[in-house]
């Protein structure tokens, strides 16, 4: 196998950070990966690169999963089973099913990264979750090189969350993921405000797959920096989740306070959840810039990279940004994105 030297993984992260892997190896096939991880436990995976933020050059052996193709297991009059290798591209394979009328993750058209990471955080947006369609996640343990099939209720899926993230962290590399797609009577999900709108513009009654993926498309293209135009990693925080008591004396101060109901099993909690973004506009910082990099000036909730920062940078305006809203708010904002230290 082909280890190099000295890489930088610039291209490799959708933030653009310059920072060198020492080693690095790109694998496109699960035997390699096997061969491998039987000499080398100790590595640093990288896949789509669009949810970390790179502070400093890697150590370890990078292991870049490139591991492509997409199969059909079975297809019935409704549904059809498909599994995704790692390496596919996220928004490729969502236009992919567009183009094929398999719905359900239209929605989430025009998400950074690879399908391998999809499960890790739970991907979510405009009302849809992919949990809702994952229904395996097949992964090697690196210790024994043993492929184990998690199913979805094993994957503990969560708000941008997973046992990925958890218990499992760093033991496993996933190598596919299953989902189980609509053939037709698609569960279309157009109730968030901008798809709705977006839609009324076109005059669109009856929206197709591809209707609702154009409208979330042209939706993020106006709102969210293109990573190939502007390093970023989508949100940088979570939106956090807050006791409605709280909540209610921050509507006080702030009668225009943004929230959302938070559901667990059809029951509404007695919490809420506030977006960061607003938080985080209120605080002064939003379109704020300090040389190469800042915070997006159409959504707070997003760090972005103009062009030379460095991880270390990035990280330190975010930490900036969590102290200040510990004093205006008193909420402790968590940071989505993976800082790689
Ligand atoms: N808002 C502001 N200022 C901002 C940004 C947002 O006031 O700069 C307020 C507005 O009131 C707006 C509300 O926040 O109505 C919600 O904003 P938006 O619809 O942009 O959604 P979000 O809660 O900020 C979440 C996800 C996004 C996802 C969108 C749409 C998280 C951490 N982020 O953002 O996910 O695209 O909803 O569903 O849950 C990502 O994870 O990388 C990501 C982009």
């Amino acid at each position: 196998m082909n280890i190099l030297h000295n890489i930088s993984l610039q291209k490799y992260n959708t933030f653009g950070i310059h920072v060198v892997a020492k080693r690095f190896i790109s694998v496109d096939a699960v035997y390699q990966l096997k061969e491998l991880l039987k000499e080398e436990k100790d590595i640093f995976l990288i896949s789509g690169g669009s949810n970390m933020l790179l502070t400093k050059d890697i150590e370890k052996l990078v292991v870049h999963v490139d591991i492509k193709g997409i199969s059909i297991d079975k297809e019935d009059e409704n549904h059809v089973y498909l599994t995704v290798n790692a390496g596919e591209n996220w928004h490729d394979f969502v236009l992919w099913c567009v183009s094929q009328n398999y719905g359900g993750i239209e929605n989430l058209s025009l998400i950074p990264g690879n399908v391998g990471t999809c499960p890790i955080q739970n991907i979510g947006a405009y009302g849809v979750e992919v949990k809702d369609t994952i229904t395996k996640v097949e992964a090697l343990e690196i210790e024994n090189q043993k492929l184990r099939i998690f199913s979805n209720d094993d994957c503990k899926f969560g708000y941008r969350n997973s046992i990925f993230k958890n218990d499992e962290k760093g033991k496993y590399v996933i190598t596919s993921v299953g989902f189980k797609l609509t053939k037709k009577n698609h569960q279309l999900d157009t109730t968030y405000g901008a798809i709705e709108n977006e839609l009324a513009s076109k005059e669109i009654k009856k929206p197709t797959l591809k209707d609702i993926s154009d409208a979330v498309i042209a939706i993020r293209k106006s709102k969210l920096p293109d990573p190939k135009e502007i390093g970023n990693s989508g949100s940088f925080f979570k939106n956090p989740v807050i006791a409605k008591t709280a909540f209610l004396k921050l509507q006080k101060e702030y009668p225009k306070i943004p929230s959302y109901p938070v559901i667990s099993s059809g029951v509404e909690k007695s919490q809420v959840k506030v977006p960061a973004g607003w938080l985080i506009e209120k605080a002064g910082f939003k379109g704020k810039r300090f040389g190469d990099y800042g915070v997006h000036e159409k959504q707070a909730l997003v760090l972005v990279n103009y062009g030379n920062a460095s991880g270390k940078d990035i990280y330190q305006l975010a930490k900036n940004i969590q102290q200040k809203i510990l004093e205006l708010f008193n909420i402790a904002l968590e940071i989505e994105v993976n800082i790689i230290h």
